[in-house]
């Protein structure tokens, strides 16, 4: 309940802050910067390559959702009920109380206005937290998007479907899409926080497909903003790594059961008693180390002899095994 109030009380405040998110890793960063952290059906089209998000399926909600949950702690969960999962009364509730079941999701979010405001109605009066979406629509949209509120008689609308979503006790709605007179008209009529994505800044919060903003999706959409390029940046790292690989500075080369006065880079105490040196990244370094390798057994205070003795025959098995040249 306090995540809830905390998200109604930026109301007419402070921005809310909305992202998405399909597996833990993403979710771990993301919810550092979010007040609500969505598994979108989004991930249909960012992920699988879906012309639709009508092909999202309730398991693979479920499944991104498990992903996600691990890496949220202090944000808002919402998690995207699928197309046709919520056609009626019963199987609203039944796959919505699936969800939070095996996501532990806080909340769900439904597509639509008055033609889904049984279901919406039904979940709240059994205790299943609802966020609305208005706006474009990608559940019941065929063919090309376009946005939304452009005419009187459309603004007429959003706004009583949002006014429906609220008096049913939806804590949020997301405006995808909407005009922004629209986004503004309809944000000013409610009590409870707007989400805009595409819909101007007077909304009271943003939403963004993380992957989009941080342009690991590279599809382009006019309202996005890539605020990194973050392929670039994998594509270092991994450029680096077949680099290594290739030319065998990596793996880094090993000396087992070793002592020196020298300060080791990672360093580790391994089981077996002996250390790990892994600050060796060309072999030829290798025969400069074997000058010293009983210079500090004697004078390291941390083992008995007999453990220096284990140690010593430690050094001598693994010596042998080293990946010599
Ligand atoms: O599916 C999704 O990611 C969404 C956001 C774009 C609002 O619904």
């Amino acid at each position: 309940m306090k995540k809830f109030k905390k998200i109604l009380a930026k109301k007419n405040r402070s921005k809310i802050i909305c992202l998405t998110a399909y597996s833990k890793n993403i979710a771990e960063e993301v919810d550092k910067y979010a007040d609500i952290v969505l598994v979108g059906d989004s991930l249909g089209s960012v992920l699988y390559n879906y012309s639709s998000t009508r092909k999202v399926t309730l398991t693979e909600m479920i499944n991104h959702s498990k992903s996600v949950r691990l890496g949220v702690k202090k944000s808002l969960m919402v998690v995207d009920m699928p197309y046709k999962t919520y056609d009626t009364n019963v199987s609203a509730l039944k796959n919505a109380k699936k969800v939070i079941k095996e996501t532990k999701c806080d909340a769900v979010k439904l597509e639509g206005g008055k033609k889904i405001i049984r279901q919406v109605k039904f979940l709240i009066k059994n205790k299943i937290p609802v966020m609305g979406h208005l706006g474009l629509l990608p559940q019941s949209t065929k063919g090309k998007f376009k946005s939304k509120g452009k005419t009187s008689r459309e603004i007429k609308q959003l706004i009583s479907d949002a006014l429906s979503l609220q008096r049913e006790g939806v804590f949020a709605i997301v405006l995808e899409c909407v005009k922004s007179p629209a986004a503004k008209q309809i944000t000013q009529s409610l009590n409870i926080p707007t989400i805009g994505i595409g819909s101007s800044v007077f909304c009271d919060g943003q939403v963004l497909v993380t992957d989009d903003l941080l342009g690991l999706n590279q599809t382009k959409i006019k309202f996005v903003k890539r605020f990194l390029n973050l392929k670039k940046h994998i594509n270092i790292g991994l450029r680096k790594f077949s680099s290594e690989v290739k030319s065998k500075k990596y793996p880094f080369w090993r000396l087992d059961t070793f002592f020196s006065k020298t300060k080791y880079t990672n360093v580790k105490v391994i089981e077996d008693g002996g250390w790990h040196f892994c600050n060796l990244k060309e072999p030829e370094k290798l025969l400069y180390k074997q000058i010293f390798p009983f210079s500090l057994i004697i004078s390291s205070s941390k083992y008995s002899l007999n453990a220096h003795m284990q140690l010593l025959s430690n050094f001598f098995k693994k010596w042998v095994s080293l990946p010599l040249k």
